[in-house]
C-alpha cells in the first residue's frame, strides 16, 4: 500500500514537470528574448509597424511560427535566421514570456 502511494506521488510529480516544460519557462524566455528586442521590443511591443507585436499572442501560435521560420515553411530572411539557433525549449520559453505580457 505504502509503495503504491509512493509510486502514485512519483507519477504525478513527473506529470507536473512535463507540463511545466511544455508550457515553457517565461523567465528563461525573457533572457533568451534579448536578441528579439531590437525589432519586437523588450516587452513585445514592436519598435516599428513592419515588426509584429508579440505580447499577448498565444504561446502555441508563437511556437508554431518559430518552428515554421526554422524549417523554412514560413519565409522571411530575417526570421529564418533568428529562428535557426532556437531549440524547442527556447521556443517554448520565449513563447511563454511573450504570451504572458499584456
Ligand atoms: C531584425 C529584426 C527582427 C528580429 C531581431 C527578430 N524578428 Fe521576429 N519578425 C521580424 C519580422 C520583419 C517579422 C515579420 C515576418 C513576416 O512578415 O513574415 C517577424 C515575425 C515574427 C513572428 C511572427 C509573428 C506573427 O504575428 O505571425 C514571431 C513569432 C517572431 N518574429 C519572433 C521573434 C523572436 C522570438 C525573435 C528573437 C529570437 C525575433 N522574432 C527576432 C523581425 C525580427
Amino acid at each position: 500500500m505504502k509503495k503504491q502511494i509512493l509510486a502514485l506521488l512519483a507519477a504525478s510529480a513527473l506529470t507536473v514537470s512535463a507540463t511545466a516544460m511544455a508550457g515553457g519557462d517565461a523567465a528563461a524566455g525573457k533572457a533568451k528574448a534579448a536578441t528579439c528586442a531590437g525589432c519586437h521590443g523588450p516587452t513585445g511591443t514592436s519598435l516599428a509597424p513592419i515588426y509584429p507585436n508579440l505580447k499577448g499572442q498565444k504561446a502555441a501560435y508563437i511556437v508554431k511560427q518559430l518552428k515554421a521560420f526554422k524549417d523554412g515553411s514560413r519565409k522571411d530572411p530575417t526570421m529564418n535566421a533568428m529562428a535557426k539557433p532556437l531549440s524547442d525549449a527556447d521556443m517554448a520559453n520565449i513563447a511563454a514570456y511573450f504570451s504572458s505580457l499584456k
